[in-house]
């Protein structure tokens, strides 16, 4: 069985009439959104809020009715994947560039519930690059300083040009290995200028549904 689906469809039975709900970005959230989808057209009320423009285009084709950010007071549940997760639903974000709008919309969210295959489910985190957006002005610079802190750096491409995210801006992807310490690595990334934000996301997460073969595990803090 798929994992990414099995994790997708569960994560949607959580969404109830009348929510404002964070729309996650990438290839297991996608099969929240047809569930979503479908619910929708049983008669689900509900307001979507994305967190990409690739998952708004995929929430306007299959009929999933938007608000934007700003016209809501809160949002009650957002679903959303993650590259890398820990017990402690520390996750690290960003492989699909969408980490920006993804952590803005958490940060506003009441509950944010994660979708994973098994693979993502890690003892410690570090594996999977850390994606950091940077603001393209001075990117080499921004560089330099990420990589005092010991990783190293790969401006993510799009065939020969950087990689654009949703904002204008670039990513880089870094190495750091292992992160014993997620919150003082955040701290110390985002306090270079130039870094817009990184993809470690903290405190956000209140329970992980992850696809494990023909099964689902929870993981809830
Ligand atoms: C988007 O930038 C990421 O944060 C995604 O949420 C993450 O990469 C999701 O991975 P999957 O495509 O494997 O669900």
């Amino acid at each position: 069985m798929n994992e990414k689906k099995l994790a997708g469809e569960k994560a949607a039975a959580y969404v109830q009439d009348g929510m404002v709900v964070g729309l996650g970005t990438g290839s297991t959230v996608y099969f929240t959104l047809l569930k979503l989808a479908e619910r929708v057209k049983e008669g689900l009320m509900i307001k979507g809020i994305p967190t990409s423009k690739e998952t708004e285009a995929i929430a306007i084709e299959h009929g999933i009715p938007l608000i934007a950010l700003q016209d809501v007071s809160s949002i009650d549940l957002t679903i959303d994947g993650a590259d890398e997760l820990n017990d402690d639903l520390t996750l690290i974000k960003g492989g699909g560039g969408a980490l920006l709008r993804e952590k803005i919309i958490a940060y506003h969210s009441t509950h944010m519930i994660v979708v994973a295959d098994s693979n993502k489910s890690v003892s410690k985190l570090g594996t999977f690059p850390l994606p950091v957006e940077i603001v393209p002005f001075g990117y080499n610079k921004t560089v330099q300083s990420l990589e005092k802190l010991g990783c190293r750096v790969v401006i993510r491409n799009n065939a020969s040009s950087p990689f654009l995210t949703d904002n204008g801006n670039y990513i880089v992807d870094c190495s750091f290995g292992e992160i014993p310490y997620p919150s003082t690595l955040h701290d110390k990334i985002n306090q270079i200028p130039g870094v817009v934000d990184n993809g470690l996301f903290i405190g956000y997460a209140n329970k992980a549904i992850v696809g494990q073969e023909n099964d689902i595990t929870f993981i809830e803090n």
